[in-house]
């Protein structure tokens, strides 16, 4: 194929930013577009040029000038449609969390191997360009060893940022459609993946997640929530703490969530912050080394900058035939990291990311 045909299914909040990275690229273009929502399916069409509507995703599988999909649903939705997606040949990009379950995990992973497509977990935050210099710098050793992490995540008052639809939170309020709390589950993939993806693989995790009705009986949070863990084969440790302060106003182009996270080494410090807000007016990478700050002030730093290169890696790693940055089995292991801190905190207990495995005793 000269040009990836894409079509992006669900056309919400998020999709805006999925497009980015399709608008104008010389390899891939947004050929078609579907959503239940038909008036939003066809003023998205328009916005991004796309030839065809359509509003049954049974109709896309059936499209063979469609090679891709890009998956913006809601979570329950995320296995099942992967599945019919490799089994009509098309490539897979679903967004995080990838699935409810690692059994659901699963079936994505083999679909996407027998059909021979690419499978990507979209989960943006690794693409964040000073995220992605982080991790040069660490894997470097520019701060020594690495021996903790620690991640701040905070929810500030509604209604900052970007309009959201009341839709668009309905769904996360449902768990058999969301999986899990809008905080940890949902938002929080994105800074267990971060943990991940700057120190390495996960082996036990430790959490405490409490539930916080924002408006009774209508909507809740997963928090205050803390988080501790520990890394596989090495004396490495992390700690994530997502609070929600319902009076804070974040300055945001978009949620009202705010990240901070700090990497201890043997030799130096690292601060990484601005991911999703603008909360700290500070350069978005800095590193403290040899009794010295270093700061890095021309970095990509906006949240959609994520996103753009996230989407650029998928068209890349379809013409390229290599694996993308977060791979089925990768976000499968991301998954696991968030569910064992969802069990850890149910069963006030310590939890091996293996014991989620079938036939290992909870
Ligand atoms: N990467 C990120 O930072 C980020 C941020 C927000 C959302 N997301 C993810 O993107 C996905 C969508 O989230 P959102 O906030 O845009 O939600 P949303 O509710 O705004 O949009 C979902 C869209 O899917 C459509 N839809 C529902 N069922 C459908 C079906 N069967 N066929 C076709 N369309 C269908 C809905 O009509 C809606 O337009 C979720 O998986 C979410 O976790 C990722």
């Amino acid at each position: 194929m000269s040009i990836i045909n894409v079509c992006i299914v669900g056309c919400g909040r998020i999709s805006t930013l999925n497009a980015l990275g399709y608008v104008g690229h010389p390899d891939a273009r947004i050929y078609a577009v579907c959503d239940i929502n038909e008036s939003q399916a066809r003023s998205r069409a328009v916005e991004w040029q796309a030839e065809v509507v359509y509003t049954d995703y049974r109709d896309v599988l059936k499209d063979p000038n469609i090679h891709a999909v890009e998956l913006l649903v809601p979570h329950h939705l995320h296995a099942s449609m992967t599945v019919q997606a490799c089994k009509a040949g098309k490539h897979v990009s679903v967004q995080k969390p990838m699935a409810l379950s690692l059994e659901e995990a699963d079936l994505m992973i083999s679909a996407a191997k027998e059909a021979g497509v690419k499978l990507k977990v979209y989960e943006n935050f690794v693409c964040y360009p000073p995220y992605v210099k982080a991790k040069q710098l660490i894997d470097a050793g520019e701060i020594g060893e690495p021996i903790s992490i620690r991640i701040k995540s905070n929810a500030g008052k509604k209604g900052m940022g970007w309009h959201i639809d009341a839709s668009t939170w309905a769904w996360r309020m449902k768990e058999e459609e969301s999986g899990g709390g809008p905080l940890v589950f949902d938002d929080g993939y994105h800074k267990f993946s971060v943990a991940m993806y700057l120190l390495g693989d996960v082996e036990k995790v430790n959490a405490w997640i409490d539930r916080t009705e924002t408006v009774p009986g209508i909507s809740w949070q997963d928090a205050p929530a803390m988080i501790m863990w520990k890394y596989r084969d090495a004396k490495k440790y992390g700690m994530m703490d997502i609070m929600s302060s319902p009076d804070l106003t974040i300055a945001t182009n978009y949620y009202g969530i705010d990240e901070r996270v700090e990497v201890t080494g043997t030799r130096g410090v690292l601060w990484v912050t601005r991911c999703t807000a603008k909360m700290m007016q500070i350069p978005a990478l800095m590193v403290y080394k040899d009794g010295k700050m270093e700061t890095y002030n021309h970095l990509r730093d906006d949240w959609a900058d994520s996103f753009v290169d996230s989407t650029k890696d998928f068209i890349e790693a379809i013409k390229q035939d290599r694996e993308p940055m977060l791979s089925g089995e990768r976000g499968r292991e991301v998954l696991r990291f968030a569910l064992a801190a969802i069990e850890s905190s149910k069963r006030n207990k310590e939890v091996h990311l293996d014991e989620l495995e079938s036939g290992k005793t909870m």
